[in-house]
């Protein structure tokens, strides 16, 4: 009765995995976003499922993808990246593969994750936050996901930390994903090597002389590599980023941060500019314990993890009350 499966929806890769009780994946299938129509998402979606499940008996269907979804987990309220707006996507997805389906913002179910297998555990006031083509947040609050009154809270990358800064897809300026994700990195990269600045050369090449092709996760894979300005790029990640959790520590005043995403892969690169950044502005600064900046463990798994043990969790209390 253990296994659940879980799907992660990303910008570019749809991941799905049968996890176990123990947040052990034990098979694994991925394949490309489709397009942003709807309808094609959701037919990938039933691929992977049929493919995972066609040696495992699974107990329940969790799914994690960008975007807002109603605190009840029937339907996506909006998604910036993605088509769903208002979209019934579980009764769909019910009906189309038969089983009980749990639809979940992807931070909040990469939270979960970390707080029941990694990083976070024993944090009864933690904020995971998801570095990657947007940023994602999840607030683990005595061991339960916070969702809001509406279902939208968390979305941390949508504060507004620059009026009038740089668009972004949810329709405001200025949010704080527009400057510390891979987006931003990519942005900014392309900026350079646009300039003509033979700083950007490494970049450029990674990118067979292309700039359009220049994206947040071969920036990282280049400052990975000791490129000098990829590095310097991390930094300026790592100073918006710092920032924004410093709001976060005003608002929330968590033990503990767990930092993962894509972009998070950089490792020190960017939690050194990011935690002097969080030092410098901490409110109160000096008189305050400061809550502790970690890495997540899960790695880029932790969204479907986390997917497929809220849908497990869902549907066993659904047995007991029957
Ligand atoms: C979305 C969030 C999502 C995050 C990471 C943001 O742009 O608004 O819902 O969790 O990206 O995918
Ligand atoms: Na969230
Ligand atoms: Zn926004």
């Amino acid at each position: 009765r253990g296994l659940a499966l879980g799907i992660d929806i990303g910008g570019t890769k749809v991941a799905g995995g049968i996890v176990d009780i123990d947040g052990r994946i034990l098979t694994m299938a991925r394949t490309d976003t489709p397009s942003r129509d709807a309808r094609a998402v959701e037919q990938t979606i039933g691929t992977v499922v049929d493919e995972l499940t066609r040696d495992a008996d699974i107990v329940a269907i969790g799914i994690g993808a960008a975007g807002w979804m109603d605190t009840e987990g029937s339907s996506v309220m909006f998604s910036p990246h993605l088509a769903w707006r208002n979209e019934p996507l579980q009764a769909a997805l019910q009906s189309q593969l038969r089983r009980p389906v749990l639809i979940e913002n992807d931070a909040n179910a990469a939270a979960w994750a970390e707080w029941r297998f990694g990083a976070g555990q024993g944090e009864n006031r933690l904020l995971a936050v998801t570095l990657g083509t947007g940023i994602g947040g999840g607030i683990i609050i005595d061991g339960r996901v916070e969702r809001g009154r509406y279902g939208a809270a968390g979305e941390f990358g949508h504060m507004v930390i620059v009026p009038g800064g740089h668009r972004c897809e949810c329709g405001n300026r200025g949010c704080w994903e527009q400057y510390a994700s891979g987006n931003a990195l990519g942005r900014e990269a392309r900026e350079l090597a646009r300039a003509g600045s033979p700083i950007a050369q490494e970049i450029l090449e990674r990118a067979n002389g292309n700039v359009d092709e220049i994206r947040g996760p071969l920036v990282t894979e280049a400052a990975r590599n000791g490129d000098r300005a990829a590095c310097d790029l991390f930094t300026e990640v790592g100073d918006w980023f710092g920032l924004g959790l410093a709001n976060l520590a005003a608002a929330f005043d968590p033990g503990t941060f767990v930092i993962g995403g894509g972009v998070s892969s950089a490792g020190e690169l960017l939690m050194k500019p990011t935690r002097e950044s969080f030092a410098r502005n901490l409110t109160g600064r000096g008189y305050r314990p400061a809550a502790d900046i970690r890495l997540a463990h899960l790695g880029p798994d932790a969204g479907l993890v986390g997917a497929a043990d809220l849908a497990r969790v869902a549907a066993s209390r659904r047995w007991a009350r029957s």
